[in-house]
C-alpha cells in the first residue's frame, strides 16, 4: 500500500535561488514549496520576472554558475544535491518543455534526427528500425504527421514546433513534465489545442505536470492546483 510520502514524485521544500550580480547585488527568487505526484497537475503562477523559469531550472539542475540555491529538491524520496544526482534524473525523471520551441530545437537538424538522438541517448539498446517506429508513434501522439520527421524546425509553425518539442521531452518517458509557458508564444487560437494536447498526453502517460504560467485562464482551463511564487516568500 503506497504511503502518501511514496506517492510524491517531486518535492520542493523552501526552494530559493540567488543570482549573484557583478556589481555585488543579488536577485532573490522564492522561497517556494510544493509537491507533485503522478498524474497530478500543479500550476506555478506568478508575474513575469518573479523567477518561475529560475525555479524550473533549479529543479532540473540547470542553473547558471552565478546562481546559488537553497532548500530541498527531492525526487522519488531522494534528495538531489550534486550534478551527478541531477544528471541521473534530468530528461528521464523530469522532462521540460520551454516557451520558445524554435530556440532550443536545433535549427540545422531535421526533427526526426533530433528525436533519434534523444532515443539513442536514452535507449541505446534499441535498433534503428525500433527508433524509427517510436519516432512515428510519438509524432502521432502529439498530433503531427509522420513527414514532420523530414522537416527542419524553421519549416514548422510555432504550434507544430511546440508539438515536436513536447514529443522530444516525452520520448524519455519522464515521470514529471515541466511545461514552462508552453502556450505563451502561440496565437490565442492555438493555445487551447496545446492545452488539450497536454491534458490528453497526461491521461495516457500519467506524468505529474508542473505547469508554469502567468496566464490564469490557461491554469483554470486545465484545472490545475495552484502555487504562487511571490517576491517575499509564498
Ligand atoms: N542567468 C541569470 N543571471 C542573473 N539573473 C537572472 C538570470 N536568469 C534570470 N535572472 C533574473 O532573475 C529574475 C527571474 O527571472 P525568470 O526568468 O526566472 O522569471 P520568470 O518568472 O520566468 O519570468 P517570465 O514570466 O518573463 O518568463 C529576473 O529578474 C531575471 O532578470
Ligand atoms: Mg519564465
Amino acid at each position: 500500500m503506497p504511503s502518501m510520502k511514496r506517492d510524491k514524485l517531486l518535492v520542493a521544500n523552501n526552494l530559493s535561488v540567488a543570482y549573484r550580480q557583478k556589481k555585488g547585488t543579488v536577485i532573490s527568487i522564492g522561497p517556494v514549496s510544493f509537491s507533485i505526484s503522478a498524474s497530478d497537475r500543479l500550476a506555478l503562477l506568478g508575474p513575469s520576472g518573479i523567477g518561475k523559469t529560475t525555479i524550473a531550472l533549479a529543479l532540473m539542475g540547470l542553473l547558471s554558475d552565478s546562481a546559488d540555491w537553497k532548500g530541498e529538491i527531492i525526487f522519488k524520496g531522494r534528495r538531489l544535491a550534486s550534478e551527478a544526482d541531477f544528471s541521473a534524473v534530468r530528461g528521464r525523471g523530469i522532462g521540460i518543455v520551454f516557451q520558445q520551441p524554435h530556440s532550443y530545437l536545433n535549427p540545422i537538424m531535421k526533427i526526426g534526427r533530433q528525436l533519434d538522438d534523444v532515443l539513442r541517448f536514452g535507449f541505446p539498446e534499441l535498433s534503428k528500425d525500433e527508433r524509427k517506429g517510436l519516432i512515428q508513434d510519438y509524432l502521432a501522439y502529439v498530433g503531427l504527421d509522420k513527414d514532420v520527421a523530414n522537416k527542419y524546425p524553421f519549416e514548422l509553425s510555432g504550434g507544430m514546433a511546440q508539438r515536436a518539442a513536447i514529443a522530444q521531452a516525452l520520448l524519455l518517458r519522464p515521470e514529471v513534465l515541466i511545461a514552462d509557458e508552453i502556450t505563451s508564444s502561440l496565437d490565442m487560437s492555438l493555445r487551447r489545442s496545446i492545452l488539450d494536447l497536454i491534458m490528453e498526453l497526461q491521461n495516457s502517460f500519467g506524468f505529474g505536470l508542473l505547469f508554469i504560467s502567468h496566464d490564469i485562464s490557461a491554469v483554470d482551463y486545465i484545472k490545475a492546483r495552484k502555487v504562487v511564487l511571490s517576491g517575499k516568500g509564498a
